[in-house]
């Protein structure tokens, strides 16, 4: 069920567009990410309270660049265009844009009137990160500047009748100070939003939704430890109980003590049927000898449905297949924005051989945030809910080249340590992502007084909000000398330890 009021954020192709949807969504107001082409019809159909235009990259002179359909501007909805939106409203409403000599980029102190609505509780000065070449050089008619700075002689724009706001600058990112502020602005006192998007009544709404979906009939749910599918699974359980059936294929290439932790959680808060499928030895078979990462990667992805398949037909005939796609899964894929730099394999992806009649994603609305929000509202452990991304294939692709039993239990407890060192130090919500790679590689090394011949783990600790791109982590030099001590006192066959420097691009997070 969708809640009352939504906001559509018009996607003109800028890098912070998801993040828009989402501080929206924090403000407690629903939004979509839409294409900058939907047609009126579209939008009237979808009724939003509200529209936002992102930025872009096009200029609003370029014979390519995107631009919204016409007549958006007379419908009556509030809109806010940000950055090329902004540059797009004023240039399609009569305004000139123009290119400035050099480019403006950085935090940057804008003189803002806050008698407009839009800067309700601002200073008269705040700082908002300004990213543009292109500037409104003179406004369409019927509105006013709101904001400059000492290069951009608009940087804010309104106009108050007919709810059409401007800004140059992003308010959706960290570096704007307040940011969040504006959206909740523009959310509230132009397009009056009442606040109806909040998880506890996304959990009892999609309950009964799913209830009355669902009935008596009995549906599947691949579990792989992941957030999202465990997330989904206990929606669902929530909603059907004992009709549904979980299967978790442990590959035995989770971390340490992960398959028997998802085990607890599943079979003693949650009424649902629930298989563990132990297929190491299976995996470990597969895999002997495999050191292409591409070539690990595709034997995981195949053995992991062939084992879902195989239990599943045990069971017979279900009515649906759950599944715990997430929203930017469905922006990604809708937009058609996505590369394949790696072939990613997603616990849970859908087996063709399987009898069902429908696939239930009961999370694909959510962002990941609201995905763990709601699995603390379903009282799922919070080291479950929180816990990192963790890829489809596991360990696999953090050993590198040939997988055995013995590297594998080396890599176990080297992450052990690294991953209790990081929560110890409180950096554990910091650091998006961080793991501990084995490496190929022996070297020597000098314990006690024995000559040593043994591997060399790397550590990887990545800053990052969408994983596409990624800071390495400036982990204080006294943790990663804990981590190391640790490690090669700790763990058998393993004498040196290195830091990974490196940022993504050019590197990935994952080393295969
Ligand atoms: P890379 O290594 O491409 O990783 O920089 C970006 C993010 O994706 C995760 N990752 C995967 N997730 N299946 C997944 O579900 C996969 O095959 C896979 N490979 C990488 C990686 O952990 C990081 O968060």
């Amino acid at each position: 069920m969708k809640p009352k009021d939504l906001i559509l954020v018009l996607d003109f192709g800028g890098q912070y567009n998801q993040l828009i949807a989402r501080r929206v969504r924090e403000c407690n107001v629903y939004s979509e990410v839409v294409p900058f082409n939907i047609s009126l019809e579209e939008i009237k159909k979808k009724n939003p309270k509200g529209i936002i235009f992102t930025g872009g990259p096009a200029s609003v002179y370029g014979a390519e660049s995107p631009k919204c359909v016409d007549g958006i501007f007379e419908l009556g909805i509030p809109i806010l265009g940000i950055c090329y939106g902004m540059q797009l409203m004023s240039y399609i409403l009569g305004g000139k844009v123009s290119s400035a000599s050099t480019r403006e980029y950085g935090e940057t102190n804008v003189n803002i009137d806050n008698t407009s609505l839009l800067f309700k509780g601002f200073e008269s000065t705040n700082i908002f990160l300004m990213s543009h070449t292109d500037y409104v050089e003179s406004l369409p008619e019927g509105f006013r500047r709101i904001g400059y700075t000492s290069s951009c002689p608009n940087a804010a724009i309104e106009n108050k009748d007919k709810k059409l706001y401007g800004i140059q600058f992003h308010p959706e990112v960290n570096n704007s100070v307040n940011g969040s502020l504006v959206i909740k602005n523009f959310l509230y006192n132009v397009c009056n939003c009442s606040g109806d998007w909040v998880m506890s009544s996304f959990v009892e709404d999609s309950i009964r939704s799913l209830k009355e979906k669902i009935g008596n009939k009995k549906a599947l749910c691949a579990l792989s430890g992941g957030v999202d599918s465990s997330v989904a699974a206990v929606l669902l359980s929530k909603a059907i109980g004992k009709n549904l059936t979980c299967i978790f294929v442990d590959h035995g290439l989770l971390r340490k003590n992960e398959g028997d932790e998802v085990e607890k959680v599943f079979t003693s808060q949650y009424d649902l049927n629930f298989i563990r499928v132990n297929a190491k030895d299976l995996f470990l078979d597969k895999l002997s000898g495999v050191t292409d990462p591409e070539a690990k990667r595709k034997i995981i992805g195949e053995e992991f449905i062939r084992v879902f398949e195989q239990e599943a037909k045990k069971i017979g005939k279900v009515d649906f297949l759950v599944q715990g796609t997430i929203y930017p899964d469905v922006i990604e894929s809708g937009l058609g924005k996505s590369s394949v730099i790696k072939s990613h394999h997603n616990v849970g992806g859908l087996p063709d051989t399987i009898d069902f009649k429908e696939i239930i994603e009961p999370l694909r609305n959510l962002f990941k945030d609201e995905v763990r929000k709601t699995g603390l509202e379903l009282g799922i452990p919070e080291n479950l809910v929180y816990r990192q991304p963790f890829p489809g294939p596991g360990l696999a692709i953090r050993i590198i080249g040939n997988i055995t039993e013995d590297k594998l239990d080396i890599l176990k407890d080297a992450d052990k340590i690294f991953t209790d060192e990081i929560k110890n130090a409180g950096l554990d919500r910091s650091i998006n992502q961080y793991f501990a790679v084995l490496t190929n590689l022996k070297s020597v090394g000098v314990m006690g007084d024995e000559r040593t011949y043994d591997y060399t783990i790397a550590l990887r600790a990545v800053e990052t909000t969408d994983f596409m791109t990624g800071n390495w982590s400036k982990i204080p030099y006294d943790v990663l000398g804990k981590v190391s001590n640790r490690i090669v006192n700790e763990v058998k066959h393993v004498n040196r330890v290195v830091y990974d420097i490196t940022s993504k691009p050019p590197a990935t997070i994952e080393w295969e």
